[in-house]
């Protein structure tokens, strides 16, 4: 068991999202510690939700499809709750771009609704919320932390942003306990394989094991935190049962700094397929931001978080989840 778990035994907890890559990981290991686990999703199409990721579990989870976006089902879901982890989120970079006020609707207009459900029926729940790195932007110093500004490149991030904010707002001002825990390149079992969309590593991750070519551009030197998503979950779990990590920003990322070269070429290794280097594409070469170095001194500090898988150790156990159901990933 995951040292300083064990008081999640029996907790009734409700993860919005949950049938996506990041909350169906936290059902799983909520199950495990002996939680009463809820999962409030509607399946986006667009979104990494796939069915699949709760095989093995959905006799023994409650699950409601539904859509945040929807007050009075949100408002029913969260009573009797002790925990939330609000994972339900408009994922997608490009999509964000091309579907704005989606990503508005899903992402700001949702997450209040979150809140707002849980102020008004159940204002005593701890309210986990995940943030990601991609909030930040260009980076103005190496290594960073948590109080470097925001300047976002893109909607979905500036969303991510203004979300993180308004979960910060009602903690402070209504005396809510609500945590933010901002995630980087996480990689892993139950990811959204099928497109560069979601982020590079996990299509990086579904070419390998097709045996595919992993395309990287120019010569991949930018430099990336990549965490495995049970040390994500590990990170996640620690906020949701401390108090201390009320009203604190942390970022959950894993110490190891490898640039994409790197990244790439442990995948080939690990799963399969072969690296082929080509040149910048304009388009991608203007949002490209640069490396990228995140600390989890904070986390490390507050919460005793210590992640516990290196490249390695992650993709072969990515690598042994995926050989048995990869097909249920690609469709
Ligand atoms: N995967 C990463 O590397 C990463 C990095 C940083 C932050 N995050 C954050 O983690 C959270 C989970 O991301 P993920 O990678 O698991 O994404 P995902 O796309 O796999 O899961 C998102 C889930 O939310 C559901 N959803 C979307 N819109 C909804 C709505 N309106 N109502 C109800 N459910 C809805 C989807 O059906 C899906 O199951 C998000 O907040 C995301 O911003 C993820």
């Amino acid at each position: 068991m995951l040292k300083g778990l064990s008081s999640l035994k029996k907790k009734n907890v409700l993860i919005t999202g949950g049938m996506g890559f990041i909350g169906s990981n936290i059902a799983h290991k909520c199950l495990e510690l002996g939680a009463d686990v809820t999962i409030y999703d509607c399946l986006d199409p667009k979104s990494g939700g796939n069915m699949q990721n709760v095989e093995g579990i959905k006799d023994s989870v409650k699950i409601t499809i539904n859509d945040i976006r929807n007050f009075e089902p949100i408002c029913e879901s969260i009573l009797k709750q002790d925990i939330l982890f609000h994972c339900a989120a408009y994922t997608s970079h490009p999509n964000s771009m091309k579907d704005p006020l989606v990503d508005i609707d899903v992402n700001c207009k949702g997450t209040v609704n979150v809140l707002e459900a849980a102020r008004r029926f159940n204002p005593d729940i701890k309210i986990v919320h995940i943030g990601t790195s991609t909030q930040i932007g260009k980076m103005y110093s190496q290594i960073i932390d948590e109080l470097h500004p925001e300047f976002p490149v893109d909607i979905y991030s500036a969303n991510k942003s203004v979300s993180e904010k308004y979960v910060l707002v009602y903690g402070n001002a209504y005396k809510m306990r609500t945590t933010v825990v901002r995630l980087a390149n996480t990689y892993g079992p139950r990811s959204n394989l099928k497109s560069p969309d979601f982020g590079f590593m996990n299509y990086f991750i579904g070419l390998a094991l097709q045996k595919k070519q992993l395309t990287v551009f120019g010569d991949g030197a930018q430099l990336r935190n990549v965490t495995f998503v049970e040390d994500a979950v590990y990170a996640l779990l620690l906020a949701s049962i401390s108090e201390k990590s009320n009203g604190e920003v942390y970022f959950a990322v894993s110490d190891e700094h490898l640039n994409v070269a790197q990244i790439a070429e442990a995948i080939t290794k690990n799963i399969g397929g072969e690296v082929q280097y080509v040149e910048w594409p304009s388009d991608r070469e203007i949002i490209e931001i640069g490396d990228s170095v995140i600390s989890d001194v904070k986390i490390k500090s507050d919460l005793s978080w210590v992640p516990r898988h290196d490249i390695n150790s992650g993709l072969k156990k990515t690598k042994e989840y995926f050989d048995d159901c990869l097909k249920k990933y690609l469709g």
